[in-house]
């Protein structure tokens, strides 16, 4: 009669959490609660737990995960609650702990933990053992091989990608023999490909609606669109790659742009960046772009302030910009649209103090992203960002600045993508007393003035032998800078260009400067490579994965 009892109560219960009335469960559940009772303290703690009283939550799991190991719903929803709470270290003790062949999902969860947490060894190791059990998860396959190649287990990547070759289902898929193919070629050090490229970042043309005084393409006294022959190039490409990026000048002056994007979108795989400084965005693209699958539409945005906007966005007016934003916003959410949108600073000494604004504005407008990118000149009176020109007093108040926008981005569920370069090295060489640091400072701003030259020094001292060519971006993509020209990546400032607009494209990836390049970081020489990604102020992921 009482089991009968508790049975009504748990069912009337669980009829409240589904209608979200978890206060009402709670006290009905209240009165039996009792730790040996594992069905009624379960449902009180996944109350708990959906209320995000996750401390209580907790405790009640804990006691629960003791007494009843081995029942997985109670290990799934105190993993989440450890999860959701940052409390990493426990996540992590517990899943592994716990793992065992009835709940193989959570290995999965430890291996993006980890890769998270850029432990690629240990994220492979439970990727590889997850495999184990599941043979056709092939997006886990294609992430572990690239992981394998990552951290130059070369043996494992040519292993897992010859297997995955011969499954039924890749066979049928040019996207993923294309990639397996790849990943083969980049294993066996191979510098003439069978596999194509994965990655395009194509300057459509130099055409622009503006003139930022800090962008290359003011240099250009002709105007140019990529010819028809490129155009087919990447078409015929498109089954193959897994990222695109569209950019300019401005895409929305490409008139053949919008054939290009519909094209990409039949691809399932495909992503596709569109960078745009926003200005062009009527209502005819808006209601195309929030239509697709798997778009990342990043808008770039120096400054909230309005004399400031239109003197480093010159041409523009800052009133279109937001015009432009409040209709995208409103579209966006009236049509559920699943597009991720970009806000792109290029952060100078002019806007680094508003950044704390800006994330509000980020977040006034929806923002899933922002992206912090440092202004680079090489040949223009605009000043590089860097550190070299900063009392120890304002670089400690940057820092803290960071520490703020992150954390009101994360409260905000805003992604921040930093690839400014790390402010603490240069803060620690201030303790090495003022004299040495007057003089490190000069020396370095006369070379160049950028922060490359320390890092290079410490870097070198501490390099490890290299198992691994220091970027893999030339077996996987072809990249146009916005001079038209072709380069296995647009961030290379060395002039190894592979072809000009006008020739033929079928052999441009497996051109002889293109051969050379990839022989040239098989044999860790880096006479090709760039400053940047030498000292890696470009990050390994970005030289060596293909979506990070
Ligand atoms: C060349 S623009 C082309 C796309 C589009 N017109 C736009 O402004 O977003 C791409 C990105 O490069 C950034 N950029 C331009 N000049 C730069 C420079 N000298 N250093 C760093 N980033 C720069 C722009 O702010 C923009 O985010
Ligand atoms: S940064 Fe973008 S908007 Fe500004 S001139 Fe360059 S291409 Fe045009």
């Amino acid at each position: 009669m009482v089991e009968i009892k508790k049975e009504i109560i748990i069912e009337n219960a669980k009829q409240h959490i589904s209608e979200g009335k978890y206060d009402v469960a709670l006290d009905m559940l209240l009165p039996i609660l009792n730790i040996e009772d594992l069905a009624v303290s379960f449902e009180y703690a996944k109350i708990l737990y959906f209320l995000k009283k996750h401390n209580e939550a907790i405790e009640l799991l804990k006691k629960l995960n003791n007494k009843y190991p081995n029942d997985n719903n109670v290990l799934d929803i105190l993993s989440k609650s450890y999860k959701e709470t940052g409390r990493i270290e426990e996540f992590v003790n517990l899943l592994e702990k716990s793992l065992n062949e009835t709940n193989i999902e959570f290995c999965l969860e430890l291996a993006n933990e980890y890769y998270l947490e850029k432990n690629y060894e240990t994220s492979a190791k439970f990727y590889n053992r997850y495999l184990n059990s599941k043979k056709d998860a092939l997006p886990v396959a294609s992430k572990l091989v690239q992981i394998y190649n990552f951290i130059g287990q070369r043996n494992k990547a040519i292993e897992i990608s010859s297997e995955y070759l011969e499954h039924i289902e890749v066979k049928g898929n040019k996207f993923l023999s294309n990639l397996f193919l790849n990943e083969l070629e980049i294993a066996q050090e191979k510098t003439i490909l069978q596999s194509n490229p994965r990655i395009m970042l194509v300057a459509l043309t130099n055409r622009c609606n503006l003139k930022c005084p800090m962008c290359a393409t003011r240099e250009e006294s002709n105007c140019w669109d990529i010819s028809e022959d490129f155009k087919e190039y990447i078409i015929k490409n498109l089954p193959n790659l897994e990222l695109i990026t569209w950019q300019g000048g401005e895409v929305f002056l490409y008139k053949g742009f919008e054939n290009l994007f519909l094209e990409a979108s039949k691809n399932k795989y495909l992503k596709q960046i569109i960078i745009t400084n926003g200005l062009l965005l009527n209502e005819h693209w808006v209601k195309l772009l929030i239509k697709a699958s798997y778009l990342d539409l990043t808008i770039s945005i120096d400054s909230i302030e309005k004399n400031a906007y239109e003197t480093i966005r010159l041409g523009a007016k800052f009133e279109v910009l937001l015009a432009n934003l409040k209709y995208l916003k409103l579209v966006r959410q009236e049509n559920k649209s699943n597009i991720t949108l970009t806000m792109r600073i290029t952060i100078s000494d002019e806007n680094v103090y508003s950044l704390e604004q800006m994330v509000d504005f980020a977040i006034e407008y929806r923002f899933d992203i922002i992206v912090l990118s440092p202004l680079d000149i090489e040949q223009h009176s605009f000043t590089k960002y860097n550190y070299f020109n900063k009392s120890k007093e304002e670089l400690m108040k940057l820092k803290e600045l960071k520490i703020k926008v992150l954390e009101k981005s994360r409260k905000n569920n805003i992604k921040i993508i930093d690839t400014l370069p790390d402010i603490n090295p240069i803060l620690d060489s201030f303790d090495i007393g003022n004299e040495n640091i007057d003089e490190t400072n000069a020396n370095m701003a006369d070379e160049n003035n950028t922060c490359c030259q320390k890092d290079e020094i410490k870097i070198h001292e501490e390099v490890e032998p290299l198992k691994m060519p220091l970027c893999l971006r030339p077996w996987r993509q072809i990249a146009t800078t916005v001079h038209g020209k072709i380069r296995p990546e647009c961030l290379c400032l060395k002039n190894v260009d592979l072809a000009y607009q006008c020739e033929d494209f079928s052999s441009i990836w497996n051109s002889e400067n293109m051969q050379e390049y990839r022989r040239k970081l098989i044999n860790f020489d880096q006479a090709w490579c760039c400053k940047e990604c030498i000292n890696n102020i470009v990050s390994d992921e970005h030289k060596k994965f293909v979506c990070v």
